[in-house]
């Protein structure tokens, strides 16, 4: 029997936190094991953005938080453990995502910098050509943040940005995250219902002419 191949997600310090949480909460909900690292800058943004405040217990405290059962297939790495398997490249995965991803960690993976663990797993991922997300969150856009999304994406990488499409009429904020939620999952092949999915021609040429 084939396990299933681990899923890589750092969470960084751009506002959104709550992107990567509720990504990290679908994963596990359907079991997927997750490999997950979080930078110092996320911890500072969740504080901000979710009170939350984690101690030695991490994996525990966030599995808390997410609703998720203590059993879940989570490891959560140390940020300057270089030594930790999505380290390197012979450790299987299925791919990685950076949700919500900083200018900064966008700057350290279009430059090949290693400076903590989520920059070698991301190196290692586009090096090993396996997918890369990362999921920008800023704006606007100055030249060299311009530059460096070229950079990764001509390497390879997927870049996305939080920006939550209207066409399918959200009604609460939770709709607005799980429409991007699941277009990050599409992007890897994870079968979501997370957010209504653009009708046929059909269908809406229906729509707009009987109500
Ligand atoms: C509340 C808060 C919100 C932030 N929002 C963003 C943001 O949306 N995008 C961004 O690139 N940086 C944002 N930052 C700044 C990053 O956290 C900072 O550049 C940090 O160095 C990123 O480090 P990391 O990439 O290792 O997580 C924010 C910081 C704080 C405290």
């Amino acid at each position: 029997m084939t396990q299933a191949k681990p899923f890589v997600l750092a969470i960084t310090g751009a506002s959104g936190a709550i992107y990567g949480l509720r990504l990290l909460q679908f994963l596990l909900s359907i079991e997927q094991p997750v490999d997950l690292a979080l930078s110092r800058a996320a911890r500072r943004v969740m504080l901000e953005e979710h009170d939350l405040v984690f101690g030695s217990e991490i994996k525990k405290e966030l599995l808390d938080h997410l609703g998720i059962a203590q059993e879940a297939p989570l490891i959560v790495h140390d940020l300057g453990d270089y030594g930790a398997s999505i380290a390197s490249g012979s450790y299987k995965t299925c791919g990685m995502a950076v949700v919500p991803c900083s200018l900064g960690t966008l700057g350290a993976i279009a430059a090949g910098l290693t400076e903590n663990l989520i920059h070698r797993a991301a190196a290692v991922t586009l090096k090993e050509k396996r997918r890369l997300l990362i999921l920008v969150r800023e704006m606007p856009f100055g030249h060299i943040q311009l530059k460096n999304m070229t950079a990764v994406s001509e390497a390879g990488g997927i870049v996305a940005c939080a920006s939550p499409g209207f066409y399918h009429r959200p009604q609460t904020i939770q709709d607005q995250i799980d429409f991007v939620v699941g277009r990050v999952l599409d992007q890897f092949d994870f079968d979501n219902a997370l957010f209504k999915r653009w009708k046929s021609e059909t269908e809406l040429w229906d729509t707009k002419n009987n109500g």
